[in-house]
């Protein structure tokens, strides 16, 4: 008998003033109508989230494809991951500089390539080959983020130090990595991350959204798992995976979910949030950021908000 599909985006978590709330709501129900298209015609969980993230990537107001976050030499590096539950197969690309897409190009790379991740000028080569429209690294930035560099610079000058960087727990800066899970009619679940990091970093700094396990995982046998905030407290803990394993040792994604916040903040005071799916349908969204952008959809209910309840 088939399965009831149902796919859960998110647009980031952090402290998201009130005059940005009604721009993440319709970005992630944009995303949302795109996926949720894929799977009521019968296509996969895999088909499903790439749809959903290229159009959170296309939208400015997430920290993903154009409109990200500058580097510290004020360009923009992108990561993204996608994972297929169903055969444990993945594709991963960093710090890439001419690709809109990128997670398009990890999707290529799960589905065309022997090989895993690519990164740079590799990724890019690869995804020309692969049909992908290479495009300048100047038209993937917007002005608002040449400003919010240039402020923030500024204000670590100010401090004497051209290399500062926020605190850990700083909840006040953006963390708008997408993500998003699905599961499809015939039973399979599928994850993708993309993200374009963190502000003012360093160049070649690799966060968490394109790694196996931390930004994202997927396995039919556990849970399918997208997590947002800051890299590198969510890396250390390889959170993704932590939390699928909760799910395959018995524990429900809501439980599960709620659990890997708790964990984040506990082990390594770090923050962020994280959707969750299991092959039964179940699945779980959380934050220990006063805001999060998520969406969900199921044959019954569609939903969509910037604050979580635990
Ligand atoms: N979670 C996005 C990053 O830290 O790169």
């Amino acid at each position: 008998m088939p399965t009831d599909p149902v796919l859960v985006v998110h647009g980031g978590a952090w402290a998201m003033p009130d005059d940005m709330v009604e721009a993440h709501i319709r970005g992630v129900n944009n995303a949302l109508a795109a996926g949720w298209r894929v799977l009521e015609r019968g296509g996969s969980a895999l088909d499903a989230v790439e749809e959903a993230v290229v159009v959170m990537e296309d939208d400015e107001t997430f920290d993903a494809g154009r409109g990200s976050f500058l580097n510290r030499d004020g360009r923009i590096q992108l990561d993204a991951l996608i994972m297929d539950g169903s055969t444990l197969r993945a594709g991963g690309v960093g710090c890439v500089e001419h690709l809109r897409n990128p997670v398009r190009a990890a999707r290529k790379i799960l589905s065309e390539s022997p090989h895993v991740y690519f990164v740079g000028e590799g990724a890019e080569k690869f995804a020309a080959q692969h049909g992908l429209p290479l495009c300048r690294n100047e038209e993937l930035v917007i002005p608002r983020e040449v400003e919010r560099l240039r402020e923030y610079q500024a204000e670590a000058n100010s401090h004497g130090n051209e290399l500062f960087a926020p605190t850990t727990d700083d909840v006040t800066i953006s963390h708008d990595t997408v993500g998003a899970v699905a599961l499809d009619r015939n039973g399979n679940i599928a994850a993708a991350t993309s993200t374009g990091g963190t502000l003012n970093k360093a160049p070649g700094r690799l966060g968490d959204s394109s790694l196996i396990g931390c930004g994202c995982y997927a396995d039919n046998e556990s849970a399918a798992a997208s997590t947002t905030g800051w890299g590198e407290p969510i890396m250390k803990l390889v959170l993704a995976k932590w939390t699928c394993d909760r799910i395959a040792a018995g524990n429900l994604p809501e439980w599960a979910a709620q659990e890997a916040m708790n964990y984040l903040k506990q082990r390594v005071n770090g923050h962020g949030g994280i959707i969750v799916l299991d092959p039964h349908g179940h699945f779980g969204i959380a934050h220990n950021t006063p805001r999060m952008a998520w969406a969900y959809r199921t044959m019954k209910k569609q939903d969509a908000g910037v604050v979580r309840e635990g």
